[in-house]
């Protein structure tokens, strides 16, 4: 590995290494992006998806692939398939949770509006259901399309489990497995499945996936009050004025005593906030050790899914998977 190799983050690492199949990867994107007859469509996919993003999700398609030994091209289309979904879910959220900002810009229910957002979302559904199809593996097709009715799923969940105290870990762990991990273990899972791997392997993979993405989740949501816009390219304590049960919220509150709670019911239940609430739950937070302990839980499942990796053969993206897993905790201490 070169020295420019190791001064790079770990996605910038599997990037390089996956630098030419990316390249193809995003070319096939733009191809299917556009539109001949709505310039609605370019307009804003080409807003959301030239701002980049970390395409971690294509990325791990990619890896998942090539370490179990495949050498054809349908996992190019594959790692495109879940840009596609993973795109349409962020237009579609940010709808919902009427975010102002993604990927350092303005959201583009912001810059257009809901309508847009919405009907473009589901145009890049459909694109990614064209394309999930063209390797003609119904088992690709099958990881893929549950997994998008399962991240919607966990979009709802979330959404009545908002502004609910008696939200608690298990409904949190409900609610990321789907809207996150479900697509990030599709991802890795279809790889596998698309390169003939073995059932061990694929589990494996499947089993990476899952708690890598569940991690990634834990993670943003701790970025979601300790982070800065900056760094994060979206508004900072978002998730506070959704009144959403994010983990480290739920561990405040199972600890609040009756004047804690009594403020949780006012800015979380009733969604009366006020200036200088935001620092108050942060307080909150700090005095029951809340970030700490959901920082140890993130941290548990990016070592579970590097456990998972054990299972596979050597491989220089094996390892690289290893430090992805690193990564997504890394970016919260
Ligand atoms: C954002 O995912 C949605 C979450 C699951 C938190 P990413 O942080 O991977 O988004 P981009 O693609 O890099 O912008
Ligand atoms: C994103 O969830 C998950 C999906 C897009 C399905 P969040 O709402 O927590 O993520 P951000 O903070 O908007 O990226
Ligand atoms: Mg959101
Ligand atoms: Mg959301």
């Amino acid at each position: 590995m070169s020295l420019d190799e190791t001064a790079q983050k770990p996605h910038d690492r599997l990037g390089a290494h996956l630098a030419a199949d990316m390249e193809r990867v995003n070319a096939l994107i733009r191809e299917r992006m556009a539109s001949e007859h709505a310039p609605r469509i370019p307009e804003v996919t080409a807003h959301l998806i030239e701002a980049g993003g970390k395409r971690l999700r294509p990325m791990l398609t990619l890896a998942a692939a090539r370490l179990c030994g495949y050498q054809g091209d349908h996992h190019i289309r594959l790692a495109a398939t879940v840009e596609f979904i993973h795109t349409a879910t962020l237009l579609h959220d940010d709808v919902v949770d009427e975010s102002r900002q993604r990927r350092g810009r303005p959201t583009a229910n912001l810059l257009w509006d809901n309508k847009s957002s919405v009907l473009v979302g589901d145009y890049l559904f459909a694109r990614a259901f064209q394309l999930m199809v063209e390797p003609g593996s119904l088992r690709v097709l099958e990881i893929l399309s549950n997994a998008s009715a399962t991240i919607a799923e966990g979009e709802v969940l979330q959404l009545t489990a908002a502004q609910d105290l008696r939200t608690d870990e298990d409904t949190y762990l409900k609610v990321v497995r789907g809207k996150t991990a479900a697509l990030f273990s599709a991802a890795t899972e279809s790889g596998a499945v698309l390169a003939g791997a073995d059932d061990s392997e694929v589990a494996a993979l499947f089993t990476y996936g899952d708690a890598l993405g569940i991690a990634f989740q834990i993670a943003d949501d701790l970025l979601d009050y300790g982070g800065t816009t900056a760094a994060i390219g979206k508004n900072v304590g978002d998730d506070f004025r959704e009144r959403k049960l994010t983990l480290p919220v739920i561990k405040a509150v199972a600890k609040a005593g009756e004047a804690e709670r009594a403020f949780w019911r006012r800015v979380i239940e009733k969604g009366d906030q006020r200036e200088g609430d935001l620092d108050q739950a942060l307080g909150l937070m700090a005095r029951h050790g809340a970030m700490e302990s959901t920082r140890n839980d993130a941290r548990g499942w990016a070592d579970r899914a590097k456990r998972a990796l054990a299972a596979l053969p050597a491989h220089d993206l094996r390892d690289m998977l290893a430090d992805l897993a690193d990564y997504v905790v890394a970016r919260v201490n």
